[in-house]
């Protein structure tokens, strides 16, 4: 039987036109059980919403957002600025609808631990929007490491270096307040590097050392409705209050040990994630700037005069890529954009059956352990137990 799932997103910026995008190509390979309404953008920047509902073909653009929850749609994805969390969020849940979260879920372990008890005690799908991990060439990686390709894995290291903050001119958006968004790198750009690493390697167990460094102190303030890294800004300045750049040394679960870079003043470096693992019999890395390969090291095998580290060039036997490519081939390569329809895609799977979504409000609130435990350690120097 088809099941019409009519979709609300509330949220116009950055991360909730990703979403639209997700939703308005879903329907490319979910089953026939599946059809997706376009429903509504809701958001207080009336004219954004319009104008995002437009391109991506939703029915309605609304300004309320509890008009929105309050309204018949199934299912909601909710992409506001972290110090929104909190407060949307426990709305959504407490509505029935089903629930389609941006990263991180609040600003810290407190809001993150109260939102997880919520969507525990919830009959809803809750998911979250760990995007990087739908990447074929990470997920596949994350595949070998769990098939024991790597064998025991000793070591790693991860990182996620952008540029949007390099320039002092940038304006003062709420992601660098340490009250609206919560840390600065660590958490903005460090959530999805994070939660690669533990989706990799397996869960961090403590934070050694963390060092946290705020370069640029002062940005002039943003101008009325900024939204993205490209608002427009005003003449007024005002402080930075959280940080630009974070280095982490992690110990996990399994022994393994690992280090985290993150910094969103990292000039040359627009975007890109990467996580490189070491293991008792081979060794493994992606980076999103090579983004349809991974590549792979077994140790012992055939010929040492050839054997080295194989480049694999991703394809329709890797994790999500023949569900989102637009050709079905090897080689052409899927990019950020299609890892929001693949996590769309498995949230209204989700949805449809009735079974939890590979990332949902656990797996945000362990990422958010490591970053409490991170600022914990920065700001006393010492090693901090999760
Ligand atoms: N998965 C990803 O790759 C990714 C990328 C970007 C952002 N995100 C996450 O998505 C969330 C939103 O980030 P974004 O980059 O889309 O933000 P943004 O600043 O681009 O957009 C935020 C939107 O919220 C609306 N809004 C509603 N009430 C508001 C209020 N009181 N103050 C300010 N804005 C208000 C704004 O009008 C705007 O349309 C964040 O939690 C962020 O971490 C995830």
């Amino acid at each position: 039987m088809t099941k019409t799932l009519k979709v609300g997103i509330i949220g116009a910026g950055m991360a909730g036109q990703a979403h639209a995008f997700g939703y308005r190509n879903a329907s490319m390979a979910l089953s026939s059980e599946i059809k997706v309404e376009l429903y509504a953008i809701a958001d207080p920047n009336l004219a954004l919403a319009q104008k995002v509902a437009d391109r991506y073909g939703f029915a309605n653009a609304i300004a309320d957002i509890d008009e929105l929850i309050n309204s018949d749609v199934d299912v909601i994805s909710v992409a506001l600025p972290n110090f929104l969390h909190a407060e949307v969020l426990p709305k959504v849940i407490a509505s029935g609808k089903h629930l389609f979260a941006e990263k991180p879920i609040g600003r810290n372990t407190k809001e993150s631990s109260e939102l997880l008890k919520l969507a525990n005690e919830s009959k809803a799908i809750t998911g979250v929007g760990f995007s990087f991990r739908r990447l074929p060439g990470l997920a596949a990686l994350a595949q070998a490491a769990r098939e024991g390709i790597f064998g025991d894995i000793h070591s790693a290291r991860a990182w996620y270096l952008a540029d949007y903050a390099a320039d002092p001119k940038g304006a003062l958006s709420w992601r660098y307040s340490l009250e609206q968004a919560g840390p600065g790198a660590l958490l903005d750009i460090g959530s999805h590097a994070i939660d690669a690493l533990q989706f990799v390697v397996g869960n961090v167990s403590e934070v050694t050392s963390a060092n946290l460094v705020t370069v640029i102190k002062e940005r002039p303030k943003a101008a009325a409705g900024a939204i993205g890294h490209g608002a427009s800004t005003s003449n007024e300045t005002g402080p930075v209050t959280n940080d630009d750049i974070a280095h982490l040394s992690t110990k996990h679960v399994n022994g393994a040990v690992s280090q985290v870079t993150m910094s969103r003043i990292a000039h040359g470096m627009p975007n890109t994630l990467g996580v490189e693992v070491f293991g008792t019999k081979g060794s493994g890395l992606f980076d999103s700037m090579t983004g349809g390969e991974f590549h792979i090291f077994e140790s012992g095998l055939g010929d040492a005069k050839f054997n080295g580290t194989k480049k694999i060039i991703t394809g329709p036997n890797h994790p999500y890529f023949n569900d989102v490519a637009a050709m079905p081939g090897a080689g052409v390569g899927t990019g950020y954009a299609e890892a929001f329809v693949a996590e769309i895609q498995e949230f209204l799977v989700a949805v449809n059956t009735n079974t939890p979504m590979s990332t949902g409000f656990h797996e945000a609130h362990q990422m958010m352990k490591v970053v409490g435990a991170s600022l914990d350690s920065s700001a006393n120097s010492k090693p901090v137990k999760l």
